[in-house]
């Protein structure tokens, strides 16, 4: 059961036939739970620092990872700016910003960022290899009660639980950009991952204010399996003529009450992501409706990877504020 209100703290875990459900309820909460209190986050990227930006707000310490110094410098301040978002909006008080601020220390060493952890979402690239090999080194550097989360969009968490010897322990762990403001975590249980794992992480959402969906280890899980489909079905509308970039956003928007348009969505996930995700679709599946649109490969191939890049099918001169039809696409 999904709901759409405030949750309370109680969830309805579906069992692998979805034909019974459990509730859990405070009482039976395990006290591994109530003892998570180190998070430690691969990856200052978007979908990173936002992590990162959510686990501190809600009293968490955050070991925040990445390559460079710069890398997370850029991040502590993109942080900062989003929490301004919220303190201008009353959401959040200027000592609350500072607070949260406080609870995230950087790293660049990775095995000093886990010593503590008590989990590890990692949200770095989504490159199979390095993500493989991420979980590999997580796998040995972490402490043996760590609950290991992938924030993968696309890749199979029980292949990645695979190359662990603690795949009891892997999950997915799927927030949506902005990760402050999308309601919905996706929690993936991969083949092996445990009961307990999941009840930990789906309790574990709550407590991040945010809606958690239990789903199984499909190709695209449920959102991308259904977002994707339909974002290249709108890169086909305008690649056949049907209709230009803001007509086709329009019609969505408007006649679908989207936030945005298909193509000006696909911009803000990037385009490369989401040729990547189609891919896994249809290789998943070996069925070619996933079949990418030539003209998204086409895009990417070029550079034109959405906002990220500065143009796509829109322009974004002034970051997404200001934006408008690419001139590729104008008629
Ligand atoms: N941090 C904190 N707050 C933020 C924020 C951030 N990073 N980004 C936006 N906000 C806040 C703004 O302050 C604003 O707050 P109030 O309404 O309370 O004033 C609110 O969010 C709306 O932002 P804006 O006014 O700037 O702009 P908007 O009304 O156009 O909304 C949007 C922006 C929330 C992104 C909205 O357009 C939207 O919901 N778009 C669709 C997003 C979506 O579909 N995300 C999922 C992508 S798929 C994915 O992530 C997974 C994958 O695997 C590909």
């Amino acid at each position: 059961m999904v709901r759409n209100t405030k949750p309370k703290l109680e969830i309805v875990q579906h069992t692998r036939s979805f034909k019974t459900s459990k509730r859990i309820t405070p009482n039976r909460l395990s006290q591994d739970f109530y003892s998570m209190k180190n998070i430690t986050v691969i990856g200052s990227g978007t979908m990173g620092n936002g992590i990162a930006h959510l686990f501190a707000q809600q009293g968490f310490a955050v070991s925040l990872v990445d390559l460079s110094p710069e890398q997370l410098s850029m991040a502590l301040t993109t942080i900062s700016k989003n929490m301004d978002r919220q303190v201008t909006k009353g959401t959040l008080s200027e000592s609350q910003k500072m607070a949260a601020l406080q609870r995230i220390q950087t790293h660049t060493d990775l095995a000093m960022a886990v010593v503590q952890a008590d989990l590890v979402v990692e949200a770095a690239t989504e490159n199979l290899e390095i993500k493989l090999e991420l979980f590999r080194q997580l796998d040995q550097l972490a402490p043996a009660t760590a609950v290991l989360a992938s924030n993968t969009s696309s890749i199979s968490i029980t292949q990645i639980a695979a190359v662990t010897k603690r795949p009891a322990q892997v999950i997915g762990m799927h927030f949506m950009n902005p990760v402050p403001v999308m309601k919905l975590v996706e929690v993936i249980q991969g083949y092996a991952t445990s009961a307990e794992t999941t009840s930990q992480i789906m309790q574990l959402a709550l407590q991040l204010d945010k809606v958690a969906v239990e789903v199984q280890d499909y190709p695209g899980f449920v959102a991308n399996r259904i977002l994707m489909p339909m974002i290249n079905e709108a890169i086909y509308t305008l690649f056949e003529g049907v209709a230009g970039v803001s007509e086709i956003d329009t019609v969505m928007k408007l006649g679908m009450a989207h936030p945005m348009g298909p193509l000006q969505l696909a911009d803000f996930i990037g385009l490369d992501v989401c040729l990547s995700i189609l891919s896994v679709l249809q290789e998943g599946f070996g069925n070619p409706k996933y079949a990418p649109c030539p003209l998204l490969r086409t895009m990417v191939a070029a550079g034109f990877k959405g906002v990220k890049t500065g143009e796509g099918f829109y322009c974004y001169p002034a970051g997404t504020k200001d934006f408008t039809v690419s001139s590729r696409f104008s008629k």
